[in-house]
This record gives structure tokens, C-alpha cells and sequence, in this order.
């Protein structure tokens, strides 16, 4: 059996890591190709990941870099259109729900190659987000749909999708945090950024609906005020860097810092207090960690996350970041199971599901 793997972003190396090595451990004697679209080009947006998920380097880079929507999702076609003609393999997976996903799920489908796709079925039925439509497109045209949550099997029956087509398997998310987790509990990120365990706030931003315009001046505003109460702690994504040039970024308590590796970035995550993102998979991440979790963000695709996890959605709204210390102190105890079959073991129901 002959299988391609494309990935392109730091969530789709996490979510597919685990995947290729359930699957070469599975069937060595297969042809397991990976190829990487380059959408996440920095060193430390992509090379640490792969290195640290132990991803051996990937058989084929198709450097497609940044640019609009169509141009991205074109020139991902484009090179990746001559690699499928040659590697000619009997099933093409594609994780998540960025552009390169959409990209691959199209160029394959096109070709009369099946599709698999890892996280499947998540809606968050606000077509604005470009996640959104590429998850639409890439469920309807997978023959393979693995799903990690109930409401996944929902949202694919009302559109119509057959039952033998979906596969509930869990998360490979967690199967990555749940096989890293004795380095990552041993990497002590907080104590060298000089932050008590337990009493700070780590931050991610990176959608466009929250980075690319007004609304990122009055959320850095607010993260200066929430400082003062409680340390700050806040990787910025290239794309937010960019967007806070010239912005008055100085404030007593707020730590901005490059992107960090996985291993750290769990370590951190692990040991706050409290986290405020507007990521998907740190929404997962925390549910598992029984670590409260604050969403800035009108809605979730991962509701699972709100009614058996630590999340809480606060709205699109930079206003809400000050009643974090509120809701704090409000909180009752964080739910003591994860979702089920989030257990660090879906790669290998993908796996059996695959070759039998
Ligand atoms: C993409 C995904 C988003 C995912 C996110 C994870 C789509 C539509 N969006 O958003 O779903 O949550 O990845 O990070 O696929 N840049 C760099 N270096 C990099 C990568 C990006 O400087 O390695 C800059 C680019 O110049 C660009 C900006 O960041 O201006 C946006 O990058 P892009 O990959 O287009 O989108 P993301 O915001 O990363």
C-alpha cells in the first residue's frame, strides 16, 4: 500500500505525526511519503516541530510559502499535482482544515485518488472562517473520515455524508501530547521564563478576525490591564507580529516572545493558570489538561471542549479579557475524564481501520 501524507502548518505536523508512525510501524513493507507544502516556513514555526514529533524529513517540500487564499491554494495544486502523478499512491491523508488540507483534498480527488482526512466533521457554521469551507470540502470529497468528537457524526449525517465513510477514532492531537508528555512535564519552560507555575496567563492570537484589524489594539490593550493582576505570558504568531508593528507594546507583567517548540509550548501550557486563545487545537490541548481555557472567539467548531472540557467562549470581544480573574474564581472543579477516545490512541484505530 502506498500512502501520502501533506501537511503544511504547526497543528497538522502534531495531528499527523502520530498517524505515519502508527501506520509505518503497522506496514513497513509500505511506501509512506510525506510532503510538506511549506504554508509554515519558519524555523520555528516548522522544523522544530517535525524534529521534536520525530518526523523523519519529509520526502518532498513544495515551498508554497504565504499569500492570498487562491494564489496559496493554487500553487499548492500546482507542485503538488506532478508529485501525485509520480508517487501514483492508493491513498492521499490529509489532516486539519488549513489551505494546504484543501489544496491536497482537491489536486487528489481531481486525480481519482482516495481521500482520508484526520479531525473530520467539525463545524463551526460561520462560513467567514476560511477554516470552515476548507472543512467543508475536504469531509466532502474523503472516502476516509476519522472523527474525535460526537458531534462530528451530527454535523457530517445532516449533510448527507454515508455512514460507512466515518470512522470514530479519537484524537491524534492528544495521542502527540500523551507521547511527549514525560519531556514535556520535565522541560521546565515556565521556571526559565521566570513565571511561577500555576500563576500566569498564556496567550495566543493568530485569527485574522481577531489580528488583522482594530480589534488587536484594544485586546493588547487589555492584556497590558490583566497584567497587572496576573503575569502575562504570550508567543505572538508571525502573522500577529506583523499586525503589532508600531503598536505600544512595553507594559509591566506582559512577556511577548518568539513562537516557541512544541515540548515548551506544552510545558508552558501544562502550567498555567489559565490560557487565552483564539487556536482550536489549544482549546483540545487544555481540555485534556484540565487547564482553564478562555476563547476569544463568537464560536467554537469544538463544542465538546465547552460540555466535557475546560473551555469557556468569551466572544470576540477584547472587553471580556478583564473578567478573566473573575471567572477564575468562579470556576468549579475541571471535569475529571477528557472526551472519550481521546486516550492517545487514534492513530492506531486509524491504523486498523486503514489496513483492514
Ligand atoms: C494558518 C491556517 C489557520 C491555522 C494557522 C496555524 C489557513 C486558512 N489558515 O493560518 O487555520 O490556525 O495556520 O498557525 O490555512 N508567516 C510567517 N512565517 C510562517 C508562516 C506564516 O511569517 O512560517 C506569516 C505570513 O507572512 C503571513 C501570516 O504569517 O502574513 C499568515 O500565515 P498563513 O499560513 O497564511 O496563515 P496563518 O495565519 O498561519
Amino acid at each position: 500500500m502506498r500512502i501520502l501524507y501533506v501537511v503544511g502548518t504547526r497543528p497538522n505536523f502534531v495531528k499527523t505525526a502520530p498517524v505515519i508512525g502508527a501506520l509505518r510501524a503497522r506496514h513497513p513493507e509500505g511506501r509512506h511519503a510525506l510532503v510538506h507544502t511549506g504554508q509554515h516556513y519558519d524555523r520555528l514555526m516548522s522544523e522544530v516541530f517535525l524534529s521534536e514529533l520525530g518526523v523523519p524529513a519529509p520526502d518532498y517540500m513544495l515551498e508554497v510559502g504565504s499569500g492570498s487564499h487562491a494564489a496559496q491554494t493554487a500553487l499548492t495544486m500546482e507542485r503538488l499535482e506532478p508529485v501525485l502523478a509520480d508517487e501514483r499512491p492508493d491513498l492521499v491523508m490529509v489532516p486539519g482544515d488549513v489551505n494546504s488540507t484543501l489544496a491536497a483534498t482537491l489536486t487528489a480527488v481531481k486525480m481519482g485518488i482516495p481521500v482520508a482526512h484526520i479531525e473530520s466533521g467539525l463545524r463551526s457554521f460561520d462560513l467567514t472562517m476560511p477554516e470552515e469551507v476548507n472543512r467543508i470540502v475536504a469531509d466532502r470529497f474523503s472516502q476516509w473520515l476519522f472523527l474525535h468528537s460526537p458531534e462530528a457524526v451530527t454535523n457530517l449525517e445532516a449533510e448527507g455524508i454515508p455512514d460507512e465513510r466515518l470512522h470514530m477514532v479519537g484524537n491524534t492531537m492528544i495521542d502527540t501530547l500523551v507521547a511527549l508528555e514525560d519531556r514535556f512535564r520535565a522541560a521546565g519552560a515556565a521556571a526559565r521564563l521566570g513565571v511561577e507555575p500555576g500563576s500566569y496567563v498564556l496567550v495566543t492570537l493568530h485569527r485574522p478576525a481577531l489580528v488583522d484589524g482594530p480589534l488587536l489594539g484594544e485586546t493588547v490593550a487589555q492584556l497590558a490591564a490583566l497584567a497587572q493582576q496576573l503575569p502575562v505570558v504570550f508567543p505572538v504568531h508571525p502573522r500577529t507580529r506583523k499586525m503589532m508593528e508600531g503598536m505600544e507594546s512595553d507594559h509591566p507583567g506582559l512577556r511577548l516572545i518568539e513562537p516557541l517548540g512544541y515540548l515548551d509550548f506544552l510545558s508552558l501550557l501544562a502550567d498555567a493558570g489559565a490560557v487565552l486563545t483564539d487556536s482550536g487545537g489549544i482549546q483540545e490541548e487544555t481540555t485534556y489538561l484540565g487547564v482553564p481555557c478562555f476563547t476569544l472567539r463568537d464560536n467554537t467548531e469544538r463544542p465538546v471542549t465547552l460540555t466535557s472540557g475546560t473551555n469557556t467562549l468569551l466572544g470576540l470581544d477584547p472587553a471580556a479579557i478583564g473578567r478573566i480573574p473573575v471567572l477564575l474564581g468562579e470556576r468549579g472543579p475541571a471535569p475529571a475524564e477528557p472526551p472519550p477516545l481521546w486516550d492517545g490512541r487514534a492513530s492506531q484505530r486509524i491504523a486498523d481501520a486503514i489496513l483492514s
